[in-house]
């Protein structure tokens, strides 16, 4: 049997359904004050993409895509019948990058747009630049497809000057400066970049949604919700200028849901957490949901239980003992395990705990932590779906149509290497949105999907550059 201790900690992390409904209700609030006002957490970003893609889109793009475990640079053809050919290398980003100056990063992601060109011996001595839809995977107030100011940033980057600085531009100085003959004509978050992606390869989707090492999710709403934006804006939107459309692509940027902690079940281990990460109560939501942080979880709940006696005989390890000193990987692999024998050789391999130390109980306390944290971050990943679900009115029906359902495309880390993931949020959408409205919804992995969702926002730049007089 667990040890009592255990039990006591279980109210914040297997959550009742009472509990997941209070968050959607909250969720639900946040993303309207989102919408009404500019400055708020959930900052419900407008993100200037009007048309969602049927498939039939053609042409060839650059795609750079910064912001989640690696930085990208993709050439994508779209050869329409939702069909496409991604090529792509990957880059490191070092911690010094992340936290360095920006002039510096943005420096290097040029040089790796470079690098990546003379890789595939791409010809760019023509005239017409090649056009580069960037995937810019942090909060930005969008102003244009082409044109944002960065709002804080999240997920370990804490690069100098940057937050207020329009991206697009700090990218096409660094392109300019080196002479490389790329234009940035879209900007796309990548929740943005799945959605449209998503659309592009199966049909028409509402949610494009990310859990990896962050998390954040868009939708389309109609554009006149957008309060914030005021009436000229949206009946510029709306009726002519440069997009027109009847509806918007939103951008949540839902990892900073409860950020004032009125409803999270935040325990000590997520306190601690976040009281030593670079960015102290912010992204409340993303950091007990995401990747980044789910290692982080199970090492703070596992040392506090070390450190009463309950595990390892109160013996530790370098790795236990080091900040971040393992991820979300561990997690998903004890999820994965089969057998006890499977559970120890992972806390030998990973954890690096002397195997004397390790009994049959310890492996059943570590499969425990590693399971509530898993299931919380589900359950609450399903919560911010549902909360979309509803607020666009998508878990009924509407009148008069027939139920062509309701398509989310996920992509991430999490949702791939996570066992159950979909299985978990799946629970959390019938508590919330009862069996008939959660089986309108069809969820689906859309890897690697924001390289086509920058090329097809770089086409829809291009298309309205090439129409203006
Ligand atoms: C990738 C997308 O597939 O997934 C990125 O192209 C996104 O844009 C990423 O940020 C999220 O997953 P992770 O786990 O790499 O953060
Ligand atoms: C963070 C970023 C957000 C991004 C998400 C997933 O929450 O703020 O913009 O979409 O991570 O990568």
């Amino acid at each position: 049997p667990l040890p009592e201790l255990l039990k006591s900690f279980e109210p914040h992390f297997l959550l009742s359904d009472e509990k997941l409904r209070d968050v959607v209700t909250h969720f639900r609030k946040e993303m309207e004050g989102g919408l009404s006002e500019y400055g708020k957490d959930v900052a419900m970003v407008p993100s200037f993409v009007t048309g969602v893609p049927d498939g039939s889109e053609e042409g060839t793009f650059l795609a750079l895509d910064l912001g989640g475990t690696n930085l990208r640079v993709c050439e994508v053809r779209l050869f329409g019948e939702h069909k496409f050919e991604i090529k792509q290398q990957k880059y490191k980003v070092s911690d010094e990058l992340k936290e360095g100056q920006a002039r510096v990063l943005f420096d290097y992601i040029a040089d790796s747009v470079d690098a990546f060109l003379t890789d595939i011996g791409s010809d760019i001595s023509s005239n017409e630049p090649m056009h580069l839809g960037f995937t810019f995977s942090f909060p930005v107030e969008q102003t244009a497809i082409d044109a944002g100011k960065l709002l804080t940033w999240t997920k370990g980057f804490n690069a100098k000057n940057a937050i207020g600085h329009d991206v697009v531009k700090l990218l096409q100085d660094a392109f300019d400066k080196k002479h490389i003959h790329v234009r940035c004509s879209a900007l796309v978050n990548d929740t943005v970049g799945t959605l449209l992606s998503r659309s592009y390869q199966s049909g028409p989707a509402l949610i494009g949604a990310i859990f990896g090492t962050g998390t954040n999710g868009a939708y389309i709403d109609k554009t006149r919700t957008v309060t914030k934006l005021g009436e000229d804006k949206i009946s510029e939107a709306e009726k002519g200028g440069e997009h027109a459309g009847e509806f918007m692509v939103v951008n949540t940027e839902w990892g900073a849901f409860d950020n004032g902690r009125h409803c999270l079940p935040i325990s000590a281990f997520d306190n601690k957490l976040d009281r030593e990460s670079i960015n102290p109560r912010k992204q409340a939501f993303e950091k007990l949901v995401s990747g980044m942080y789910l290692g982080e979880i199970v090492r703070n709940i596992l040392l506090h239980l070390i450190d009463s006696s309950v595990l390892f005989d109160g013996y530790s390890s370098d790795v236990l003992n080091t900040h971040y000193g393992f991820d979300a990987a561990f997690v998903s692999g004890i999820e994965g395990c089969k057998t006890s024998d499977e559970v120890k050789q992972l806390i030998i391999k990973v954890l690096g705990v002397n195997t004397k130390y390790i009994t049959e109980g310890c492996t059943e306390v570590v499969q425990w932590a590693c399971r509530v944290v898993a299931e919380r971050a589900c359950k609450l990943a399903g919560c911010a779906i549902a909360a979309v679900i509803l607020h666009t009115g998508n878990d009924k029906v509407p009148e008069g149509e027939e139920d062509k359902g309701v398509d989310v495309g996920i992509d991430g880390s999490v949702a791939e290497f996570l066992p159950r993931f979909f299985d978990r949020v799946e629970e959390a959408l019938v508590v919330v949105l009862g069996k008939e409205g959660s089986s309108r919804v069809k969820m689906g992995l859309a890897k690697d999907g924001s390289g086509v969702g920058a090329a097809l926002t770089a086409l829809q730049a291009k298309k309205a550059m090439d129409q203006r007089p």
